[in-house]
């Protein structure tokens, strides 16, 4: 396994370009199964998650080939409708999968995803959606079966207590596609995510209106065919450098991205201090002036996404005052803390928020990287830091984020990858055999 090995202290400047969005591309690979011609996706990031769905659709019996950052999918010979444990596990949006096999072939059996790091994560509102369009769904032996012999439009709500559930729209949104009829999906997720799958699907004949907004109409179709689709820009990725920008009292430019799918993490950078200037694709981050602490939470979009809560928490350690940091979505995600507390910060967990008194000299150290973004949010910090940080267990990093240390390279860091030998070190469980499956090794399934 791999460690991230950092030279704190860096302040970043100059230019980076940013990915495609794992999470718009990973529902719509997973969506493609429902398509009968030829798929065409661009802008896909080379990333492992994206790996582990191509591998899930062709364990289906689909051709996925990928060319540069193009990916070729032709479902049309898809022929299983088992989704395995040992490819579900890997990830949870391999639950994306479900929807679609329900609607093509009127069966699936697919994998609950099970535990994450990020806390309590059911799929209950996917499963309360497509029984609503009609699938008779058990769950047998981890595993929900689910058969329907034909799918019929409804009007559903789909909120539940974390607000909207994305990937659960986008289960829903899919199959309706080819039910019988006209679905309302309320409280749909506004993701740009859910919008770009939406996108996908309406470019390869579907009928879905009020994409972007919580109500969603589907007039389904006969059938859906071939399709060319470019994935819109990572949000998340973007906002991970602008936060870390900010962390190192930087001055960056980030190209190809959607200012507009970032207006609430523009508006809390501005907050806090930085001067941010907004063109068509490009925001341009400055945080060399002095910064000041406040108090943000994470909610469902247009406001600040869950998965860049650990990236700010990192941020705010470093800025002078008490900041608080709240997270609706996924109140128990927090486990970065701990680990920013051993570098320095004082942080102190309330409920579903966390105090920091910032400003505290952070120290480099070795580090253990508990979930995705968690990863980021503790690279962040070993850039601001003072000395060397080793960021152990980064196949977490690895599923989300492409080429991150030579992007931060480019902006004037110094990070390296290495191998790492240290007894922490295990491998993750899902490149195991079982027996070595540990708490420690779980990854994030976000
Ligand atoms: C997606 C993203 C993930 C992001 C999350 C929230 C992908 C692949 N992953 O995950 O990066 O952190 O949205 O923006 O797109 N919930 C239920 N029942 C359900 C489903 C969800 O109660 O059936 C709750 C969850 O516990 C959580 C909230 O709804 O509190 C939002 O979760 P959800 O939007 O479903 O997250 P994911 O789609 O899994």
């Amino acid at each position: 396994m791999d460690m991230l090995v950092v030279q704190g202290g860096c302040t970043l400047r100059g230019h980076v370009f940013v990915d495609g969005a794992k999470n718009a591309a990973l529902p719509i690979m997973a969506a493609s199964i429902l398509l009968d011609g030829d798929i065409r996706i661009k802008r896909v990031p080379d990333l492992v998650d994206v790996q582990t769905m191509s591998l899930l659709l062709q364990s289906l019996g689909a051709e996925v080939t990928r060319s540069g950052d193009t990916l070729d999918i032709d479902t049309r010979d898809v022929a299983c409708q088992h989704a395995d444990y040992e490819l579900v596990r890997r990830m949870r949006a391999s639950v994306c999968v479900l929807g679609p096999l329900l609607a093509r072939f009127g069966r699936a059996s697919v994998s609950l995803p099970g535990g994450c790091n990020i806390g309590h994560r059911p799929i209950d509102l996917h499963l309360k959606g497509l029984a609503a369009l009609g699938a008779d769904l058990r769950i047998e032996r981890g595993y929900v079966i689910g058969e329907a012999s034909q799918l019929r439009g409804a009007d559903i709500f789909l909120g539940g207590p974390g607000g909207s559930t994305v990937t659960g729209t986008c289960n829903v949104m899919a199959a309706a596609c080819l039910a019988k009829g006209h679905t309302v999906i309320r409280a749909a997720a506004c993701e740009p995510e859910v919008a770009d799958l939406g996108r996908f699907l309406n470019g390869a004949g579907a009928r879905i209106s009020g994409l972007g907004t919580s109500t969603i109409e589907i007039t389904g179709v006969e059938g859906l065919t071939s399709v060319t689709h470019t994935v819109v820009p990572d949000r998340i990725e973007a906002a991970t450098f602008a936060i870390a920008a900010a962390a190192t009292r930087g001055n960056i430019s980030i190209h190809d991205v959607c200012p507009e799918h970032m207006a609430s993490v523009i508006e809390a950078l501005e907050d806090i201090g930085a001067t941010i200037h907004v063109a068509a694709d490009q925001l341009d981050i400055s945080a060399t002036g002095s910064l000041r602490s406040i108090e943000l939470a994470a909610l469902p979009f247009p406001e600040i996404p869950t998965d860049t809560q650990a990236q700010f928490m990192a941020l705010m350690a470093t800025v002078p005052g008490i900041s608080v940091v709240t997270d609706r979505v996924f109140p128990d995600r927090f486990m970065h803390a701990s680990e920013l507390v051993r570098m320095g910060a004082q942080i102190r967990r309330e409920g579903a928020s966390v105090v920091i008194d910032g400003g505290r000299r952070l120290t480099g150290t070795s580090v253990m990287a508990s979930d995705l973004r968690a990863s980021a949010a503790l690279v962040i910090a070993a850039l601001a830091a003072d000395g060397e940080s080793q960021i152990r267990r980064i196949y977490h990093l690895d599923r989300g984020y492409a080429r991150l240390e030579q992007k931060l390279n480019g902006l004037g860091a110094s990070v390296i990858r290495r191998a790492d030998g240290s007894a922490q070190a295990k491998r993750p469980h899902y490149l195991q055999g079982d027996s070595a499956r540990s708490k420690g090794s779980q990854s994030q399934r976000d």
